[in-house]
């Protein structure tokens, strides 16, 4: 449940302080977490771009500055845009720093929206996991789950490129083409709790040799199903856990046996670990070729104002057929 406050906020900027005025919100899945864990009467959290429009004199940033940082669903934001510690219900996490963007490093094709997918914390968790981890080779079979959202569809996308045979699964039977035309080779329709014996047959036809690298942001039982088909040397990559997170299906722990004779690696993945400059330029120079030479396609659905955030963030969960990729708000 949300409530709109209008405030009228004297503006007194300490030394470092600046006034910054939001111009594009993220809606993430993330923030179902975010939100269970905010008191009731703050603001609801989110990643967000915003433009300086005063600043103290020792603050980070200039005026006209772009920044992206954790500025949640505020249409101003006050305060030097330092990292801030989120203790949350079960482990202690750090919203980074504010960060400048670089007009030069944005276009007509990378829009300085894509700061919030693309080139954001979506790609970021996307190449993260595909460059640092999953260690995709030619001819193996990759299994990406929520392939159509911001991350998955950037994982499938990779892993294609090095030559893998991809399979992504949706919720959403009108997205599958988009997901072929995407280059994906096959596509299951999957929404959390679906019958895992009914998964597990239709994977065998379309993975027949099991499956070798498997990007987990859904668990539930399509992990089930998954686990009893994993290939010597697989590994698997945690990023998310939809059955359970949201769907509150704890699923997957008794499933560990099946691990040891395929010698499975899994890993959880979390991408704040990865943002760094070296790795954000190198985010930039990677996918930035890629959709530059047409190897990468990347789509964002864009709401318009800031009474439509809310309505925006739901359509994360409920009807998402009108949604492509990262979705976000313009105020
Ligand atoms: N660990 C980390 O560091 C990290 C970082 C970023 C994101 N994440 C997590 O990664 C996941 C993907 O993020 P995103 O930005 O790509 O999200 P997104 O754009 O909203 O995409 C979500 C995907 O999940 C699918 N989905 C949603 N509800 C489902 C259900 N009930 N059953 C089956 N499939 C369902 C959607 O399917 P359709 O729309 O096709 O139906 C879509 O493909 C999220 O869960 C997010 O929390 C983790």
């Amino acid at each position: 449940m949300y409530r709109k406050v209008v405030e009228q906020v004297p503006v007194r900027l300490a030394e470092d302080e600046m006034l910054l005025r939001t111009r594009w919100v993220s809606v993430d899945p993330y923030l179902q977490g975010i939100a269970l864990d905010t008191p009731v009467g703050d603001h609801m959290g989110a990643d967000s771009i915003m433009e300086v429009v005063q600043a103290g004199p020792a603050a980070r940033f200039a005026v006209g500055d772009l920044v992206q940082g954790f500025g949640g669903w505020r249409s101003h934001v006050i305060g030097n845009g330092g990292s801030r510690l989120w203790q949350t219900g079960t482990f202690p996490m750090v919203f980074p720093a504010y960060r400048r963007l670089d007009r030069a490093d944005y276009d007509e094709a990378m829009p300085v929206t894509t700061a919030l997918g693309l080139l954001g914390g979506p790609g970021m968790t996307a190449w993260g996991t595909v460059e640092k981890f999953l260690d995709v080779r030619p001819g193996q079979t990759v299994l990406v789950s929520g392939a159509s959202g911001a991350v998955g569809s950037v994982v499938g996308q990779l892993a294609k490129h090095r030559g893998a045979r991809v399979i992504g699964t949706t919720a959403t039977p009108a997205k599958a083409g988009w997901l072929e035309e995407l280059g994906f080779d096959a596509v299951l329709n999957y929404r959390d709790g679906d019958d895992p014996e009914r998964l597990a047959k239709e994977l065998a036809d379309l993975a027949p040799d099991g499956v070798d690298r498997y990007f987990d942001s859904l668990g539930g039982t399509l992990t089930d199903a998954v686990f009893g088909m994993l290939a010597v040397d697989s590994r698997v990559a945690v990023c998310w856990q939809w059955g359970s997170q949201v769907g509150g299906e704890w699923a997957g722990p008794r499933l560990l046996p099946m691990i040891m004779f395929p010698r499975t690696l899994i890993r959880g993945i979390f991408a704040l670990e990865w943002f760094t400059e070296e790795n954000w330029s190198a985010l930039r120079r990677d996918l930035g070729a890629l959709v530059r030479s047409g190897d990468l396609r990347y789509r964002q659905t864009v709401h318009r104002g800031f009474d439509s955030i809310p309505a925006a963030y739901r359509s994360l969960y409920a009807d998402r057929s009108a949604s492509r990729g990262k979705v976000l708000v313009e105020l």
